[in-house]
This record gives C-alpha cells, structure tokens and sequence, in this order.
C-alpha cells in the first residue's frame, strides 16, 4: 500500500509528562475512540496520562505516526501480564478452555491503536501495528492478543489479514464512565513472526 504523505514514525522511550508529544497523543486518542465504533466519552487529560502514557512508556511502548511532527496515529503495546484493565485474567481463564495453546509470559498485548480519519486506508495502522509487533518480538515474545469490538472493527481486518485468529468467546466492557454504555469485544490472536511476515512493506 502507497501513500503519497511523508510519514515518520517515532518510539516514545522516555517516561516524561513533558513530552513534546504528550498533547498531540492525548488529542489523537481523544478525537479517535469519541468517533465509531466506540463513541467513547472521556475522562480528565490527568487520567488519560495516568491510565494510557505513563503505563504503556514505563512497561511497554507507545509508537507514534507524525506528519511533519504532528501525531496523526498511535499504537500502544505491553507484555501481556503487565496489561491493565483484567485483560490477563480474561484470558488466563478463557484461553485454557479455548483450547488455545500458548504461553502468556511470552504473549504481547497489542492495545490502543488509532489513526486520524482522514490519514485512514493508507497503511498507516498496519506499520503502527507491524512496528510494535517488532518490539514485542525483540523482547522475546512470540504470540499476541488483541481486543477488538465484536461489530465494526476497522482493526480485525487487517490482523486476519496477517493470519489472526478469533477466540471464541466475548468480553463485554463499560466505555464511559459517564454513559455507562458497554460494547462486546471479540480477542484475537497470531503469531508475531507469521505477521510480521504478512506485514512486510515488500509484501505489499
Ligand atoms: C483501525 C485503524 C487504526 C486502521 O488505520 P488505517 O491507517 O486506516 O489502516 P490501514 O490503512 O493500514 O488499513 C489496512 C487495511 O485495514 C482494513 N481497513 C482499514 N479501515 C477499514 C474500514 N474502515 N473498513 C474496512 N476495512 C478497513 C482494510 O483491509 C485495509 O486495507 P485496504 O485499504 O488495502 O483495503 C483506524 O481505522 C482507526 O483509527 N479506527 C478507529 C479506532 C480503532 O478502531 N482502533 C482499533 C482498536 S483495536
């Protein structure tokens, strides 16, 4: 996939709130889940620092897409166990009787992920994606999770693209504090190497 945009991509290493992309991020993250297929309503830019940034920079990484310095895109990854939100224990409980056979020490979590909507269908969220599976796999892990929404994903596509594939079960989860309004979340799950390899910019 082509785009005709100058595109940089950037690891956040540092755990800083004075970050020269903390307010492009918070932005990004906001205008992205407040659209479809999350309409999700937010919490104070403290909380969004606390609960996102700091968790992902301190035990896993944040990538950012920027055109000409501006975020327009993130992808945030973590070790499995070290997810927040009872996503390991989720799992830990389902996976077993799923039958899917992997080790969660060595599974990544590949959460937040967002591209502006008009930077969207160019490749953007498939390089956020195939570079954080980079990370997890120089880190040692060879599976991955992902939680998508069951209905609507603009995600899923593009992991069963790379080869994932759906658990059999859904988890449903309260998006707002505020509304109270839960959506159901369907889990995939790959092998980093079989997608980094489907991923590969001399695949397209
Ligand atoms: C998911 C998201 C990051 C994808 O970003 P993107 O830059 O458009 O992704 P890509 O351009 O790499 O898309 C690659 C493929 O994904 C699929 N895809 C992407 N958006 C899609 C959509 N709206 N409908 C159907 N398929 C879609 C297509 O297969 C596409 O390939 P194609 O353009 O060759 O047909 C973006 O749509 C987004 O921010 N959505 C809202 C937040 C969200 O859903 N985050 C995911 C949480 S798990």
């Amino acid at each position: 996939m082509e785009t005709n945009l100058s595109i940089s991509y950037v690891f956040i290493m540092h755990d800083d709130s004075d970050n020269e992309y903390l307010r492009g991020f918070i932005n990004v993250f906001r205008e992205v889940f407040s659209g479809p297929p999350y309409f999700r309503v937010f919490e104070e830019d403290s909380r969004l620092l606390q609960r996102v940034w700091k968790p992902y920079i301190t035990k896993g990484t944040i990538v950012l897409a920027l055109d000409n310095e501006e975020v327009i895109g993130f992808g945030c990854g973590i070790p499995l166990l070290k997810a927040s939100g009872g996503v390991s224990k989720f799992l830990k409980h389902f996976l077993s009787q799923a039958g899917a056979q992997f080790d969660l020490r060595t599974t990544w979590y590949m959460a937040e992920l967002g591209v502006l909507p008009e930077y969207r269908r160019r490749g953007i969220g498939s390089e956020l994606i195939r570079r954080r599976l980079c990370v997890a796999q120089l880190s040692g892990h060879q599976k991955y999770v992902v939680s998508t929404t069951t209905n609507g994903s603009n995600s899923a596509p593009i992991y069963l693209k790379a080869g994932a594939i759906p658990l059999p079960f859904t988890q449903s989860a309260i998006m707002s504090s505020i509304t109270r309004e839960a959506i159901d979340f369907t889990y995939l799950y790959g092998d980093c190497e079989v997608a980094l390899a489907c991923l590969s910019p001399n695949n397209s």
